[in-house]
């Protein structure tokens, strides 16, 4: 899609797009408006997203039904895909490294006691919990993508270059993570590159951690960044608080040879759940 809209071919894309695609998206954008529209007719004082956007309606602000409907689909997109991908991957390394699992479950459990006494704020000190999941989007990026920019202005130089303006520049996520220039084996699950007590200490006090940004960077970075966080955390304590896991043997090797196309393509994860006793 961004080749067309570069050579100005837009019109012509439906001719490529397999009907599948098309179909498909379709589909989603009827499943979307029919989620507005039932949340539009309901009668709740629950302060959530669409309590604040109806609320302006009336107002010069406010947004049209058709502004409504596209935001929640970028809502639902943004907001449902990323987080879930990201928990994939942790269960999937966390199973497959026994004594990373052993150290996470052992600080989540020494933690809470039962989900009934769980608060968000509480699940920021987890220090361990916070450094798979940050290694989980390093080694799995949800957005693995480039995000395209264009240079502004005049131009702007950019790491020693000067690039003309109106050039479309971006940094691939995936590639950058995946450096070894950037990360200590950087193919390999170690969550300690993020601890406070070993990330300054060789090897990985040469790790350049500031650039992971999974969310992006900017004026335009992720605006669910910290839900997404708070989701992450409190869904990751509750499993591991409630269930012993075990991988299914078909999916060993599950995100070896994954493909992306915007976001990767994941088969099954298929796990075991036992609740504890
Ligand atoms: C792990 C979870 C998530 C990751 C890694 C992630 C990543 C990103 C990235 C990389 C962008 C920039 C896209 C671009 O430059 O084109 C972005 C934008 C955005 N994200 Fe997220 N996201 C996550 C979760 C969420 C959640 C939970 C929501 C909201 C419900 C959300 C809402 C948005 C929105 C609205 C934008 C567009 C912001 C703008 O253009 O100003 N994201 N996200």
């Amino acid at each position: 899609m961004q080749m067309f809209k570069y050579y100005g071919l837009l019109a012509v894309r439906g001719i490529f797009t397999p009907n599948s695609i098309k179909g498909a998206r379709a589909q989603n954008m009827k499943r979307v408006i029919g989620t507005v529209n039932r949340r539009f007719d309901k009668v709740t004082d629950r302060k959530d997203f669409m309590h604040y956007i109806l609320a302006t309606m009336e107002s010069e602000k406010g947004m049209s039904r058709q502004e409504m409907n596209v935001n929640a689909f970028s809502f639902s997109i943004a907001g449902s895909e990323s987080p879930a991908t990201v928990l994939s991957g942790f269960t999937y390394y966390i199973l497959t490294h026994p004594d990373i699992m052993e150290r996470l479950v052992a600080e989540i459990r020494g933690a809470f006691h039962s989900v009934d006494h769980i608060q968000l704020a509480d699940l920021n000190n987890l220090t361990y919990l916070n450094a798979v999941l940050l290694e989980s989007m390093r080694i799995y990026p949800p957005v693995a993508i480039t995000l395209p920019r264009v240079v502004p202005g005049d131009g702007e130089v950019i790491a020693g270059g000067f690039v003309p303006a109106g050039t479309t520049v971006g940094i691939n996520h995936y590639a950058c993570y995946h450096d070894a220039k950037n990360f200590h084996r950087p193919g390999e699950f170690l969550p300690e590159r993020w601890l406070p007590e070993t990330q300054n200490q060789h090897p990985y006090n040469q790790d350049n951690r500031n650039c992971l940004q999974p969310f992006s960077f900017g004026p335009r970075n992720c605006l669910g960044k910290n839900l997404a966080w708070a989701e992450m955390r409190l869904i990751a304590t509750k499993l591991l608080l409630q269930f012993e896991m075990e991988l299914d043997p078909s999916s060993r090797g599950w995100a070896d040879d994954q493909k992306i196309f915007g976001f990767w393509v994941k088969p099954p994860l298929l796990v075991h759940l036992k609740p504890r006793d």
